[in-house]
């Protein structure tokens, strides 16, 4: 198993930082990838035509390893979720009556245009409700997510691992399901591609939509997008001069061409080539690979695991294991927990956690040690007695 990576971040070592998820802090090594890049607008006579290109090319490839998919050109680059799912709708016509399945309290990003498109056709957003009681509520709601797909289902659009508690969805079901009724699956993977294992070539979602600035490790303002072949022929919402054929022809791009560049690449966002982030994306991915998200979530679990159990003990609810991640746990807060002097405790602490409802989210990684789940409990032992 993995150790502890503390030695490759600058994380203070009185921090106990559980909050990946709100924005996961830099590994040196991307840090001194984003300065040197930076540095190199000081020299802009030392960028060459070639800059604009083969860098992106190399982020697009160590990316796609990542998500398990040899074909790179089918990934763009973009600025953030909401742009890539607004270039996901801008091509998806409906019938009035045509439903769109979304999960309760998904993400916003993954949101705004479904409803904009919805509204557009007459069309209805499907919302599928987390099980309020009981046990299993994850496994629940996933068999309720599989018991909506039906002839009038046009589109799924969901999330691998729920932002707010961490809920696992089965996409290789839902991928069957929809599969049946034609209908595409839409993914955001912003709260598990890095961290937790991600295959295009087995779930085949028709456009997987992720953010770099969590799990992947990078920069804010950078993601990438995939997309199946349902989108090859679509429409991009901006006309970036390096998405058309011949853009490598510098003194040529009068020549105005009609025809895109191959797989996604009509899709990417006007500057795709960031001379800073790009580099820094690259440095952070490839570490992921070597380290493994199976990796992260075996040590995400050994980690947490005792503490955990002890929340249980104390009247906070955890989703079982089956069915639920190990770097993005929700745990649910028992009423007779003062949640502003929780709050007080791990400020005084320095524990950085979420608050999202009535749930802690807690969302650690390789910088994260178990005593950082010791000192969690110690205040909420505190607090208790
Ligand atoms: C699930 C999910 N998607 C997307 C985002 C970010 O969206 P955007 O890149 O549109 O700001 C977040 C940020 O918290 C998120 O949790």
């Amino acid at each position: 198993m993995l150790n502890n990576q503390k030695d490759k971040f600058s994380l203070p070592d009185d921090v106990s930082y559980l909050n990946t998820s709100y924005m996961s802090p830099l590994l040196k090594a991307v840090e001194k990838a984003g300065i040197a890049a930076l540095q190199t607008k000081n020299t802009p006579f030392a960028i060459s035509p070639n800059d604009f290109f083969e860098p992106v090319e190399t982020v697009k490839k160590t990316y796609a390893k990542l998500i398990d998919t040899t074909e790179y050109n089918r990934i763009a680059c973009i600025p953030s979720v909401s742009y890539g799912i607004a270039c996901v709708t801008n091509n998806i016509t409906l019938q009035p009556g045509d439903e769109i399945i979304v999960i309760e309290d998904q993400f916003p990003s993954n949101y705004y245009s479904w409803k904009k498109l919805a509204e557009t056709y007459n069309a209805v957003i499907k919302t599928i409700a987390k099980p309020k009681d009981g046990e299993q509520k994850a496994k629940r709601w996933n068999e309720a997510v599989l018991n909506a797909i039906t002839d009038k289902t046009k589109v799924v659009a969901m999330c691998q691992v729920h932002w707010a508690d961490g809920s696992l969805f089965n996409l290789m079901a839902i991928r069957e399901k929809t599969n049946i009724y034609k209908a595409l699956l839409i993914i955001d993977g912003t709260q598990s591609v890095g961290a937790f294992p991600f295959s295009v070539a087995k779930i085949q979602p028709d456009a997987l939509i992720c953010a770099t600035y969590k799990w992947l490790l990078g920069p804010y303002a950078f993601g990438f997008a995939y997309f199946g072949a349902y989108f090859d022929n679509g429409s991009p919402i901006e006309e970036s001069w390096v998405n058309r054929v011949d853009s490598e022809d510098f003194s040529g791009l009068t020549n105005y061409n009609d025809n895109y560049k191959a797989g996604a690449n009509r899709y990417g966002m006007g500057e795709s080539a960031n001379f800073i982030s790009v580099p820094m994306a690259t440095q952070a991915i490839n570490q992921i690979l070597e380290w493994t998200p199976e990796a992260i979530q075996e040590y995400c679990y050994s980690i947490s695991k005792e503490a955990l159990n002890e929340l249980e003990e104390l009247g906070f609810t955890i989703e079982d294991d089956a069915h639920r991640a190990h770097h993005l746990i929700g745990v649910k807060i028992p009423d007779f927990i003062d949640l502003e002097a929780l709050k007080k405790q791990f400020s005084e602490r320095k524990i950085f956690v979420s608050f999202r409802g009535n749930y802690i989210r807690l969302s650690p990684h390789l910088y994260s040690v178990k005593a950082d789940f010791t000192k969690l409990v110690q205040c909420i032992k505190a607090l208790i007695d």
